[in-house]
């Protein structure tokens, strides 16, 4: 990796003390923090050491004094429970719901009446909310999911766009105790129909539509067609009235989210809930060929994310914080609502694209709003770089004091365009590695951290990680090997939905006190780490995690295909997009028009999945490279992409 390339001992590093630099070939760049954030921050560095070491000395104690720090209706009995590992058990005994630290203990405070959430529809449209009116808002619909019948336990998928109603859907549900699942958007009407039935949800809360790119995505008619037949489970479908579409509402199931809330009274008992009572189920893709639905609970999801803002985006009274997730995917589920709500923040939320108008719409949003904390995503700072630096020059950005960036490895020169000309040198760049499994961030430079582009730094304090071979053994520094995590953290999954039996297989391999992460890393000189991508057949397309074998399955449900195999291959601005190498059945196979074939399988995976699944590439081949057991070769195809010569009709050994 190039990246790699300034890292060897004894070569010149270049210190700045946050002014502009330029990358020079062969040198390690090292950022320092101005003094001034390093005296204002939550955590000083000798705060930061004093936490990483009574974290290591005493680990529970550590994350007990964590959770002190929070509401509770009923503290716990122990702070962990590992009697049966690697089933870990946080805060057994106590009671508690996270709604009651995210809304309702701010009604009695100053919070009351600061904005929590500031959210702009992608045409210019604009609502604030206090956290009382918040607070209010979701009693209502609280309130209304009770009287449908739905309680503690009952799955509510959503399939909702980036509007305040998806947040407080979700606060919703928390608050009577149901179980929120939310479905990305840009998923097809079958994959909401998988997830639909799989989680036996009552209830679909949705929009009529969004605006995206200045065009109306239209999602009602999506459910419609997720619904005919076979989802006896839903019984209630609650739409929002976003884009005044003329929809269709079925008499009995359909009805209006503002028809359902309008009589409701504005205050709702909250529910009272054990800590492992599953709080959310979260679709994520793994090397088979179906998603997993990951659980996360009340309690250490709590405790997690509340460290997480406190220590690592170090929140202040006068924070306005931006994260550009979507609540469809875990980071918009962390740090757009439940994590911003718990440290009392004021959160900002953006419906639409960030080239609608223009490449400055973030820019525009960041300065009117007085943004003060932008936490983002490598693929959406690469592509706004392309259109260059007039655009955040248009704007004042000098309310930014932090950076922040998720999803997949930033490269240097992504990690200094984005230091010089979105933080003018001035702000550091909080590079978080972590999951839906993880909840929460896991690794991640504090503020007064001494930053190396492209490093994800260091296991943030109570994590311990490690980097180890194929067979669980520590790796030296500088060699790759797999990220794995090596105690147990509040914040992670509690259980794959309905499938509890792949929860240990897939994420203890190695056994108990051996998380495998599924990412490849190296840990340097000076003990910082570097993330290189997944070690699996997991796409990392736009920062979407998207299965190679969910692709090929989608595949070959298409009568022209005989035989698929996808592979990701490196893009400028994706990150990764996906390949499809395409065996076609033979009366398929004769026919000229290879682009009406392309053309109608595109249609198909659209279908099958979703617009979220981009296919850039498809190449017709004879066979595709298998094992002597049948399974496919794809570093074969990839080493092939890379212009290496290969036979694909050899047989390789497993
Ligand atoms: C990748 C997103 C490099 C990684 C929060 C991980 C990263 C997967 C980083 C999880 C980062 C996340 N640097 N790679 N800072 N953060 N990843 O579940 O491969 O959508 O395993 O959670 O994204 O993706 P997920």
């Amino acid at each position: 990796m190039e990246r790699r390339t300034g890292m060897k001992r004894g070569l010149p590093r270049k210190e700045n003390a946050m002014k502009e630099t330029d990358m020079a070939y062969g040198e390690e760049l090292v950022f320092r923090p101005l003094p001034q954030l390093v005296i204002e921050a939550n955590v000083n560095p000798q705060e930061f050491a004093t936490a990483q070491a009574s974290a290591k000395a005493d680990n529970l104690g550590y994350w007990e004094d964590a959770a002190q720090e929070l509401d509770w209706f009923n503290k716990w009995d122990v702070v962990m429970d590992d009697s049966e590992a690697p089933r870990y058990q946080w805060f057994k005994g106590a009671q508690c719901n996270i709604v009651y630290n995210a809304l309702d203990r701010h009604i009695a405070t100053a919070n009351k009446n600061k904005l929590a959430l500031i959210w702009e529809g992608e045409a210019g449209d604009t609502k604030k909310y206090t956290y009382y009116e918040l607070y209010r808002e979701v009693n209502k619909l609280a309130n209304a999911m009770r009287s449908l019948g739905l309680g503690k336990g009952d799955r509510v998928v959503l399939y909702m766009p980036l509007i305040p109603q998806t947040m407080m859907a979700m606060l919703a549900c928390a608050k009577i105790g149901a179980v929120h699942c939310a479905v990305f958007a840009g998923f097809s009407a079958k994959a909401l129909r998988q997830r639909i039935t799989e989680v036996e949800a009552k209830l679909v809360v949705t929009a009529d539509g969004f605006y995206r790119n200045g065009r109306i995505v239209n999602l009602k008619a999506t459910v419609d067609e997720a619904l005919v037949g076979g989802c006896d489970c839903v019984e209630t479908v609650v739409v929002v009235n976003r884009a005044k579409l003329d929809v269709d509402m079925g008499e009995a199931r359909d009805i209006w989210y503002d028809a359902l809330v309008r009589q409701e009274r504005s205050d709702a008992a909250t529910e009272i809930m054990n800590s492992d009572d599953p709080l959310f189920i979260l679709h994520t893709s793994g090397t088979t060929g179906e998603p997993k639905g990951i659980v996360h609970g009340h309690a250490g999801y709590m405790v997690g994310l509340h460290r997480s803002l406190d220590w690592v985006f170090d929140i202040k009274p006068t924070d306005i914080f931006w994260c550009t997730g979507d609540m469809g995917w875990i980071t918009g589920h962390s740090y757009v609502v439940y994590g911003p709500l718990i440290a009392g923040t004021t959160t900002v939320m953006y419906e639409g694209h960030p080239l609608y108008p223009q490449a400055d719409r973030m820019w525009d949003i960041v300065a009117r709003y007085g943004v003060t904390i932008l936490y983002t995503a490598p693929t959406v700072i690469r592509m706004l770089m392309r259109y260059g630096n007039q655009y955040p020059r248009m704007h004042d950005l000098s309310t930014l004091r932090l950076l922040a960036s998720v999803g997949e490895p930033i490269s240097p020169d992504t990690w200094l365009w984005f230091y010089k000309f979105i933080g003018h040198s001035q702000c550091p760049i909080l590079d978080t590695w972590w999951q839906t499994e993880t909840g929460g961030c896991m690794i991640s430079p504090f503020p007064v951290s001494v930053l190396k582009p492209g490093s994800v730094h260091r296991p943030m304090p109570g994590i311990e990680v490690d980097i180890v071979d194929e067979d669980g053994n520590p790796v030296e520094a500088g060699v790759a090997g797999n990220l794995i995590v090596t105690k147990p953290w509040p914040s992670m999954l509690l259980d794959i939905f309905g499938k509890p039996e792949l929860r240990d297989a897939t994420y203890w391999p190695l056994g108990p006190g051996k998380y495998w992460a599924g990412d490849i890393a190296t840990r340097d000189e000076d003990g910082l780490i570097w993330i290189h991508g997944r070690s699996d057949d997991v796409m990392n397309i736009a920062g979407h995690r998207i299965g190679n074998v969910e692709l090929e399955n989608a595949f070959l449900t298409h009568k022209a295909v005989a035989d698929a195999a996808v592979i990701g291959i490196p893009d400028k601005i994706k990150g990764e997009v996906a390949k499809a190498y395409i065996v076609l059945q033979a009366e398929f196979a004769a026919l000229d028009d290879r682009n009406e074939i392309i053309r109608m399988l595109k249609t198909h995976i659209r279908k099958e999945v979703g617009p979220v699944a981009v296919i850039r590439s498809m190449e017709f081949v004879e066979t595709l490279p298998r094992t002597s057991s049948g399974k496919i070769v794809r570093r074969v195809l990839k080493a092939r992409e890379a212009g290496v010569q290969v036979d694909l009709a050899a047989v390789v050994e497993d």
